[in-house]
């Protein structure tokens, strides 16, 4: 019989779609859709990988409460990940989470604990400090996504491996937004493994550092930091799920490219992706845009657009200036 023993069973594998209406010609562009995992992102890989990998080495061990900080995926598939492995989840998340994440979460029996958006890192309250607080406290388990290698390494294993066999090792450009970094890292290390002459192209929302890093080896001043509107992607710091060894250039997007790009996607080939695959594509297109037509450009959509239906709306869209018109 074809019966999968849970829901975990249906992780990776994602289809790889060409994007021939969003960029007819030359070099082929083509996206990997990751919102086919069971909890509808790519986080769901590092969520079950980050469990296995503590419970391993002992740090994790039967009926202990996870502690997260999360914008929402990674919750999502720690929560999918505890649910069926036993445990308790509670994620502390900033005030631009959206409704339907906490929704999401809270339906998953996940506690969620809102801290405010513009306070540094370091601050007491920031969504972060307040992850570590409930750890020392309740003596939880905390994965911290941004410092786990477990993270990139997840990728590393399962990601990359399919991007080389659904492209028959053909690809020679790989695109990816960056946020905890460790998406683009473990793809572009295993790929480069493979074939060191695969180019490795970064998206950082500009406002956010890996673009500055990149280019200059250290971090900008912090008041050259600025908020921005795209969903998942971008920091104000340089975590150590990013390997930027593997990383040959990091290019920026603005919030106005990004959703303009969500939406042309969604009317072009009919997939509808979050902010951050709004932006990972519409750099893929550019990046290949400039390739002759040998080229084979591998995007990947982290989320689906159906996460953030208040805000992909025109009300929510004209109130940030982010319309045309
Ligand atoms: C919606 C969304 N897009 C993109 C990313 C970036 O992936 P990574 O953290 O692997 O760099 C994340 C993760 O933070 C996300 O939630």
């Amino acid at each position: 019989m074809e019966i999968l023993d849970d829901f975990l069973g249906t992780l990776g594998n994602t289809p790889l779609v060409a994007l021939r209406r969003y960029h007819p010609d030359g070099a082929l562009l083509a996206a990997k859709i990751e919102f086919f995992n069971p909890g509808s992102s790519v986080k769901d890989r590092i969520g079950i990988a980050m469990i296995e990998a503590a419970e391993r080495d002992g740090t994790l061990k039967p009926g202990m409460t996870i502690v997260e900080p999360t914008s929402g995926n990674t919750g999502l598939g720690l929560a999918i990940a505890a649910i069926l492995r036993g445990y308790r989840l509670i994620c502390t998340a900033s005030e631009k989470i959206s409704k339907e994440k906490v929704a999401m979460l809270e339906a998953h029996g996940a506690e969620v604990v809102i801290c405010p958006v513009d306070v540094p890192a370091d601050d007491p309250r920031s969504y972060t400090k307040v992850a570590e607080r409930i750890r020392d406290q309740q003596g939880a388990f905390l994965p911290y996504q941004y410092f786990n290698q477990a993270n990139p390494e997840a990728h590393y294993r399962s990601t990359g491996p399919e991007i080389w066999r659904q492209t028959d090792g053909r690809l020679t450009h790989w695109v990816a937004g960056i946020g905890t970094g460790g998406t683009i890292s473990g793809v572009a290390r295993y790929l480069k493994e493979r074939n060191p002459g695969v180019r490795v192209v970064g998206v950082d929302p500009v406002g956010s550092v890996y673009a500055y890093f990149q280019e200059h080896g250290r971090l900008p001043s912090p008041d050259e930091l600025r908020l921005y509107l795209i969903d998942g992607i971008g920091q104000s710091y340089v975590p150590e799920s990013y390997w930027p060894e593997y990383i040959d250039e990091v290019v920026t997007v603005d919030d106005r490219t990004a959703y303009r790009a969500v939406f042309e996607l969604a009317r072009s080939e009919a997939i509808f992706t979050g902010s951050s695959g709004g932006a990972a594509v519409h750099a893929a297109r550019e990046v290949a845009r400039r390739l002759p037509a040998e080229a084979l450009v591998i995007t990947l959509l982290p989320d689906s657009g159906e996460r953030y239906l208040s805000k992909l709306n025109d009300e929510w869209l004209r109130e940030r200036g982010l319309l045309d018109g």
